[in-house]
């Protein structure tokens, strides 16, 4: 299929296939029969956001902009950021809590933990932290996914797999990231859109005739990237380099990450192209139409990007989950941490179907289609 920049790059799929129709309990469609041998299941939810609430009016104090204009163009009204002691695997490890005690799975029964972020506490990765703060006993495994806000995606369809081919059985998929310190907070063009906060999901081997990821879409673009990143640059001051000792060019200089820099008119198109193709591909390998779809849960970017793919796949308003407008966009967390509000408060039910996806840099998107419970 054409990518982002209009060139053609072969995408990541996958349609499992059990023995014999599937059972669903929402619509009368059913997926196409699929052939897995083990199946995967999404069996426990939590989120967590940092105290501090920003709203639109606070930010108007520190950069040229308004409630009014930030909410009409975005559907962003506040976003929480981290302060004090806060950090973000604390973030990630109540979230963590929160899925395993919905999901009824003990820390020690855990054996993977995949934690999607791109911005860790500790350059190296933050997983087998959040491992230890959890008090897994038996060390799951545990690493970091970084794929920015495809990142829950890119996790969730990543444990699938671990379950199916590696042998895995309770896989904790974690979505955080603290976008908040990579944003410049005097552009306001950048600054009104990103939140922080972490959202957790169980998903759990089951077998095949329960399996509840239909069928999945990932692509990425590298072209495309320039549109948007947090590039590393190098320090203006280098004690090494100035020292008349040094050899040209070594030791390097030491290195940290620019802020977030974005063309938002390109990555708004880009979104409003790609996402639909991407969940219309993935319905298209489950085998199943749109009118299957219950809910339409979108990486929480823009209001209007989150319209835009709800009107193009003609699903109604009252069927589009979003949270948006109290968090803003939290990156890997949006995901897991509307689903889970929407877990909570009833609207999402077991055996409902969930189109879900996500896109940012990179850039990367993806969809899946899950069944909840
Ligand atoms: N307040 C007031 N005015 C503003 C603000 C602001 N916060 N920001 C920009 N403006 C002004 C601009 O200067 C411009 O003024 P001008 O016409 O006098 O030049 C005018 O408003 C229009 O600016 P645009 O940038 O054209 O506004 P647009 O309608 O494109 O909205 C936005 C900008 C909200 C960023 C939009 O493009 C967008 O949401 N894009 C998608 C961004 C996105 O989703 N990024 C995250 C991806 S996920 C990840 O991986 C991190």
């Amino acid at each position: 299929m054409a990518n982002a920049s209009g060139f053609f790059t072969p995408s990541v799929g996958f349609s499992a296939k059990v023995e014999g129709a599937h059972k669903h309990a929402s619509t009368s469609h059913s997926p196409i029969p699929r052939l897995v041998s083990k199946g995967c299941k999404l069996v426990g939810c939590g989120s967590a956001v940092p105290a501090l609430q920003i709203s639109n009016d606070d930010l108007s104090k520190i950069v040229d902009t308004s409630d009014e204009w930030i909410s009409v163009r975005t559907g962003i009204r506040a976003r929480r950021v981290l302060s004090g002691r806060e950090n973000l695997a604390s973030l990630a490890v109540e979230a963590a809590r929160k899925a395993l005690e919905m999901a009824k799975v003990d820390p020690d029964d855990v054996d993977l933990i995949l934690m999607c972020t791109s911005t860790p506490d500790d350059l190296f990765g933050s997983a087998p932290q959040i491992q230890n703060q959890l008090g897994c006993k038996t060390n799951p495994l545990s690493y970091d996914i970084t794929a920015a806000c495809s990142g829950f995606l890119m996790g969730l369809v990543s444990a699938a797999c671990h379950i199916r081919g590696g042998g895995f059985n309770n896989v904790l998929v974690i979505g955080a990231d603290a976008v908040s310190r990579f944003v410049d907070w005097t552009d306001r063009g950048t600054c009104i859109l990103f939140g922080d906060g972490a959202g957790a999901v169980m998903v759990q081997a089951c077998n095949s005739e329960e399996d509840g990821l239909f069928a999945f879409d990932l692509h990425s673009d590298g072209i495309g990237g320039r549109h948007l990143g947090a590039a590393i640059k190098e320090n203006e001051s280098n004690n090494a380099l100035d020292s008349n000792d040094s050899v040209f060019g070594f030791p390097p200089k030491q290195s940290s990450y620019s802020c977030i820099q974005m063309n938002g008119k390109e990555v708004f198109r880009f979104a409003i192209r790609c996402v639909p193709q991407s969940i219309e591909s993935a319905l298209e390998k489950a085998g199943l139409p749109v009118s299957s779809i219950d809910w339409l849960l979108l990486h929480q970017a823009n209001q209007r990007i989150i319209d835009a793919v709800a009107t193009r796949l003609e699903l109604p308003s009252e069927r589009v989950i979003s949270n948006l407008a109290n968090y803003g966009n939290t990156s890997a967390a949006s995901i897991p941490l509307a689903l889970d509000q929407a877990v909570r408060s009833g609207k999402v039910k077991p055996g409902q179907t969930i189109a879900t996806a996500g896109f940012g840099a990179g850039l990367t998107w993806g969809s899946a289609i899950i069944r909840w419970g």
